[in-house]
């Protein structure tokens, strides 16, 4: 099954949205395989975030991801990657659809409460990054045979 990494960010976990973000993916039908709340050590926020490095917004990017408890997830499910791309919509809530969880839930590029993987590649390397392999569990979810 496919899976993607996903991360209520700081403005997500201190407005009390972590239960409405999970409740959405989970009655999608996507199923976590793992889940941790974590203070993120600016190491890992290098490595998640190093093809943004060099751009203007990084040390504001960077100072927000570490101001507070992160809600880190990975998620299973068939074209998972995608499908929580769609869920979550555009990067700048201002322009996200509704229904949307950024489009819903946020208000400024800046704290747009979620962060999800753009793309298998990039799914496996923050996995990677986040998750050591026996934090992430393989079952059997009882709803899955009316899923798929
Ligand atoms: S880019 O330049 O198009 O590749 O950037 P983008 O993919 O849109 O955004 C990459 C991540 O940076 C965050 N971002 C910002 N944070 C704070 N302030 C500003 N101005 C800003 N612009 C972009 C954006 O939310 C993305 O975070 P993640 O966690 O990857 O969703």
């Amino acid at each position: 099954m496919d899976r993607t990494f996903l991360m209520i960010k700081p403005d997500g976990v201190q407005r009390g949205l972590i239960g409405e973000v999970i409740a959405r993916l989970e009655a999608k039908g996507l199923k976590m395989a793992a889940g941790k709340f974590e203070m993120l050590p600016e190491e890992r926020v290098m490595k998640h975030y190093a093809e943004h490095a060099e751009k203007p917004f990084f040390p504001g990017l960077k100072s927000y991801i570490m101001s507070g408890p992160c809600f880190l997830m990975v998620f299973e499910g068939k074209d998972v990657v995608a499908v929580t791309r769609k869920m979550i919509g555009s990067t700048n809530p201002a322009e996200a659809e509704p229904g949307t969880i950024r489009g819903d839930l946020a208000m400024e590029i800046g704290m747009n409460v979620i962060h999800g993987s753009d793309s298998n590649e990039t799914a496996k390397r923050e996995i990677g990054i986040h998750f050591r392999p026996e934090e992430i569990i393989s079952y059997e979810r009882a709803d899955e045979k009316y899923l798929y």
